[in-house]
């Protein structure tokens, strides 16, 4: 099927299918200059069915070309999310040193023994590919690790190349925690450890483990990106990690608490790249942006769901321990065309931003003086003659920054969807940075503040495009030293 993409509610630079239903980001791997994305896909209609694994290629991770569906359910059930490595030293056999095969590890899910009442309807295959992901073949001795525990939900596998053992190490959820196995050609997977919170029973999903390299304190440290199926910090599900160590068979967490990736309501599944040209200070991700809440009930007609921004994360010393910090990626940068300066601007009430930009598709930088803004709320508004409206505030006597969709678009499709405002911390002392950067795109918004220390992503539908932009502040001054908004180019 094909789509001009310029459909109501269509992201221009995001990742969406071209039709049809879509969840996680799935397999993703970078080989020779190119970035793969594959995603939890039912290729016949837009509410979540048997699931197949669809496919993408990048060449700078904003491009996206469609390619073939890669994986299609087999006998032993449909394909679940998972990840895929790139063997470069051809552990598996699959293929040789000279063309090193892709592996992809993903959950075999049987609906036939879940609907006869069976437990161990979730197991783990492989299948490989020797032509840069063009054509998969699935191992012919599938499952490679079997339910033996008979665990419903026993899924989501994701590998990595472990260097100091020399060994592959899968991160797998099972139920309400993470289960990590081994093994030295990805066939065979011993037991090595679990990892969860005491007294926790919610649902964990998509979990994914790798280092990280901090500079500042000369230390490398583990993070665990594990996706919670319910009760996140504004509703519903979201992605969740800690940061620990790793020896090469126990994940040990440190001190402090689970911390939200990202506080909106829409950034689910979230995890990272095998193989990518980046640092080792740096982690290449992308996640879903939806939320299970009402991700079947949103008001698009042809395809449901896209994606966020990939983004870039590293960790910095933050005091007590780290934070993961995520940024888009630089690529973004390039989307940029006109861009309108906003002179340092000091608003009391309301103020309407003109220039060359829809305010529907834009890139918005907003320094903050904080020391001379006496305003304890302030923000932004996106706003059309329907009389829809997205408001974003920040709120500095709560130290906290929120969204409030609930008039964003027509309502009715879901209930849970207009509940909020939804809200998170963010520091706004005098000392904290003040820098605001924020992507709009047709149906979302992506708030990275603080540096990326604070992510903020939320969906909304808006029955025409938002065309107004107003920056408003209440009792008080809101003072920018300085800020730009930018045009930014559709990718399809
Ligand atoms: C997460 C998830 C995964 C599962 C997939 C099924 O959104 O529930 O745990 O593998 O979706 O589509």
């Amino acid at each position: 099927e094909v789509t001009d993409n310029r459909e109501p509610h269509r992201p221009q630079f995001h990742f969406t299918p071209p039709s049809h239903w879509m969840n996680d980001p799935n397999g993703m791997f970078y080989l020779d200059g190119e970035y793969h994305l594959s995603y939890q896909y039912y290729p016949d209609s837009t509410v979540w069915g048997p699931m197949h694994w669809g496919h993408a290629v990048s060449k700078d991770l904003v491009r996206w070309e469609h390619l073939p569906i890669a994986l299609y359910p087999d006998s032993l059930g449909y394909i679940f999310s998972g990840g895929s490595v790139v063997d470069l030293k051809n552990t598996s056999g699959f293929g040789t040193a000279d063309n090193p095969p892709v592996v992809a590890a993903f959950t075999h899910h049987d609906p036939v023994g879940e609907k006869e009442g069976r437990d161990d309807f979730q197991t783990q295959s492989i299948a490989y590919s020797l032509d840069k992901g063009r054509t998969w073949k699935k191992y012919s001795d599938n499952p490679v690790l079997a339910n033996s525990a008979g665990i419903r939900d026993f899924r989501d596998p994701k590998v990595i190349w472990h260097e100091a053992s020399q060994k592959w190490i899968m991160a797998l959820a099972v139920y309400d925690r993470v289960q990590f196995f081994g093994s030295e050609d990805l066939k065979s997977w011993q037991y090595l450890s679990e990892f969860g919170i005491v007294g926790d029973d919610r649902l964990w999903e998509c979990p994914d483990l790798f280092p990280l390299y901090i500079p500042e304190t000369d230390q490398t440290k583990w993070v665990l990106l594990v996706s919670i199926q319910k009760d996140a910090p504004n509703g519903g599900t979201a992605t969740s990690y800690f940061i620990g160590d790793f020896d090469g068979s126990k994940f040990m967490g440190d001190p402090g608490d689970q911390k939200w990736l990202d506080w909106g309501t829409d950034n689910y599944a979230f995890v990272t790249w095998d193989n990518a040209p980046v640092e080792p200070t740096q982690r290449l991700g992308i996640g879903w942006m939806s939320n299970w809440q009402y991700a079947q009930e949103v008001p698009t007609v042809t395809w449901r769901s896209a994606m966020t921004l990939p983004r870039i994360l590293s960790l910095t010393p933050d005091g007590s321990g780290y934070t993961l910090v995520s940024n888009p990626v630089d690529a973004v940068k390039g989307l940029r065309s006109v861009e309108t300066k906003l002179p340092s601007l000091t608003i009391l009430g309301e103020q309407v931003v003109r220039g060359s930009f829809s305010p529907s598709q834009c890139e918005i930088l907003l320094k903050t003086d904080l020391e001379k803004t006496t305003a304890g709320l302030f923000g932004i508004t996106l706003s059309n003659g329907a009389g829809d409206r997205l408001i974003l505030g920040f709120d500095r006597d709560n130290q906290q920054v929120w969204a409030d969709r609930r008039g964003s678009g027509p309502s009715g499709f879901s209930e849970e969807f207009f509940k909020g405002p939804h809200a998170a911390p963010l520091p706004m002392d005098a000392d904290a940075g003040g820098d605001l950067r924020i992507f709009l795109d047709v149906a979302s918004v992506e708030v990275f503040a603080e540096g990326g220390r604070m992510n903020f992503t939320e969906i909304f539908f808006p029955s025409e495009p938002y065309d107004t932009l107003t920056l408003w502040s209440d009792e008080g001054e809101w003072v920018l030293q300085s800020g730009s908004v930018y045009s930014l180019d559709g990718t399809w």
